[in-house]
């Protein structure tokens, strides 16, 4: 979902830009396989490295944390470390997974964290190897958008799914996330590399909200009804232990843009321009 919204804002920009992953990118790579990553980022020399690859799904992680960290963590250390010698400026995609109990609060880049699952564990592993590069930019988020692959639909497209066959959907009242669309993402951290800022950094939404405030007010939106919703709570979901309070504070990406991010509203709107330019091709 973000490797595509970036490969397309990188486009725009006039950059050129080569997109690895293991699958439908224009150099296939197993980025936990350290020779054939080495190889690919030496042949193509790049001025900036930017890391979105990831298991995303909280169970895989679990399920399997050797293999976690093999796709989640080592590859930033292997990526720091070719991108220190080289002086290639290094970009880790991290998240927000890192904090609970505090309802819309939100989170500065210094607040702690608790690591709860595997998935965090492995992401934050991620963090500390990429900050062992002092040119190198950790960016925490949280993203919806459009991945247009039919066998695995994204939050938002599951949801946009729902709302439209009207089938019974729960909606999270205390859950909390400063989702940003993917494409509003992908702007800011253009923006944000022009600056070469290094460190750690928030780019998300300039709200909090609740996962079901953000469903009502697409709803609203896009004119679907909630009839078939219930009201529930995220802790009765069991399973992995999740973060569930993962608001974050951008005041300091603000500063550094010189811009506001987004709010709700206008998250829901770029959301529905991609929707309907889709509808639309
Ligand atoms: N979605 C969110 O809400 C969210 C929130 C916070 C942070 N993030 C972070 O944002 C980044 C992008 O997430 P996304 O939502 O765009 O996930 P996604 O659509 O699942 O993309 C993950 C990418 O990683 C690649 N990948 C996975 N394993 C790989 C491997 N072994 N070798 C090479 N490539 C591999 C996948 O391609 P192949 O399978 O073809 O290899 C895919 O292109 C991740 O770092 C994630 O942790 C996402």
């Amino acid at each position: 979902m973000l490797g595509q919204s970036l490969m397309n804002e990188i486009k725009t920009r006039g950059f050129e830009v080569t997109g690895i992953a293991r699958n439908g990118a224009d150099v296939s790579c197993d980025i936990s396989n350290d020779e054939e990553l080495e190889s690919i980022i030496s042949s193509i020399n790049p001025h900036i490295l930017i890391n979105c690859a990831a298991i995303v799904n909280l169970t895989k992680c679990e399920d399997n944390p050797g293999h976690a960290y093999l796709v989640n963590s080592r590859p930033s250390s292997i990526m720091s470390e070719i991108s220190r010698k080289a002086g290639i400026y290094f970009v880790q995609i991290s998240t927000d997974h890192y904090y609970t109990g505090d309802c819309h609060k939100k989170h500065s880049e210094n607040h702690p964290v608790h690591l709860m699952n595997e998935y965090a564990r492995t992401k934050y592993a991620a963090e500390v190897f990429a900050l062992t590069n002092p040119n190198s930019l950790v960016v925490r988020t949280n993203v919806v958008g459009f991945r247009h692959d039919l066998k695995a639909p994204t939050f938002l497209e599951w949801v946009i799914q729902n709302l439209q066959k009207k089938s019974v959907m729960t909606l999270f009242d205390d859950y909390y996330t400063s989702s940003i669309h993917v494409n509003q993402f992908s702007t800011a951290l253009m923006d944000i590399i022009e600056t070469r800022f290094c460190g750690v950094l928030n780019l998300a939404s300039r709200d909090v909200f609740s996962k079901k405030e953000f469903i009502c007010a697409l709803s609203d939106r896009m004119a679907y009804s909630l009839d078939n919703t219930v009201i529930g709570s995220v802790f009765d979901i069991g399973g992995t232990p999740r973060a569930e309070s993962i608001g974050l504070d951008v005041t300091k990406a603000e500063q550094i843009l010189g811009y506001e991010l987004p709010t709700l509203d206008e998250v829901i709107t770029s959301i529905i321009k991609e929707y309907d330019e889709g509808l639309n091709k």
